[in-house]
């Protein structure tokens, strides 16, 4: 979000009188000197409640995150925590403590470099597979790919097809305001999957995505000609 949509934000949150989560889990895994603009909690910290994770800088398994915010917020989230949750594994804080207090740098960097690798992997993958039919938004840091496909394609038709072929997606509309502005759109997660995986993975999609829609008609060099499921 650029500087002064993020200014407008908090304007209108002064406004309405309403805090803002900053979900943050992301912010660390970046790449190509992306210079990101400052936090919202820096902008506005009596407003803003910072949330960061673990999950995706070192390791979901560990369920560890953190929050920055003012103590106004933070004395009553401990209350909440305290009296309604069981408290968070110590041992996980203390392992997560020692490694990133002496590498924290040098593993995102590394870990960073290993996505912008795999996500480049993908890209070239879904445009060999789906050529001229996709129109991939490329990140500059982060685990996703976000793609469109032509407007006759509804991705939430592609679920359980996919899923029958071995691949899990995230259609657009589950992830936005106005669902079928988005039924074109989705989101592929290159994180876990070897480049492998990832060109195997895309090159299945492309064809469960022909036999649904008739689209793409040609992947790579070589054009369809599978019965399709529906026309
Ligand atoms: C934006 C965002 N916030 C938070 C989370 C969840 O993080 P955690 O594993 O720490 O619950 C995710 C996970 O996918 C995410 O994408």
């Amino acid at each position: 979000m650029p500087l002064d949509r993020r200014h407008q934000l908090l304007g209108l949150a002064r406004d309405y009188g309403v805090p803002i989560f900053e979900d943050e889990c992301y912010s660390d895994l970046t790449w190509g000197g992306m210079q990101a603009p400052p936090a919202l909690y820096s902008l506005d910290p009596q407003r803003v409640i910072h949330i960061g994770s673990f999950s995706k800088t070192l390791s979901p398994a560990l369920r560890l995150g953190y929050v920055l915010c003012d103590w106004e917020f933070m004395s009553r989230m401990i209350a909440i925590k305290t009296e309604r949750f069981s408290h968070t594994g110590a041992l996980e804080q203390m392992v997560v403590a020692e490694y990133f207090s002496k590498h924290f740098q040098p593993h995102v960097d590394k870990l960073a470099g290993t996505l912008k690798e795999k996500l480049d992997t993908m890209v070239e993958a879904v445009e060999r597979e789906f050529g001229t039919a996709v129109e991939p938004w490329l990140p500059k840091g982060g685990i996703y790919l976000w793609m469109k496909l032509p407007d006759q394609v509804d991705v939430r038709k592609l679920v359980q097809p996919a899923l029958k072929a071995g691949i899990a997606f995230n259609p657009g509309p589950e992830w936005a305001v106005d669902g079928n502005a988005a039924k074109s759109r989705l989101r592929l997660c290159f994180a876990l999957t070897t480049k492998e995986e990832i060109r195997d993975g895309v090159a299945a999609f492309a064809k469960v995505c022909y036999e649904e829609f008739g689209i793409p008609e040609q992947s790579g060099n070589v054009r369809h000609t599978a019965s399709r499921a529906s026309s």
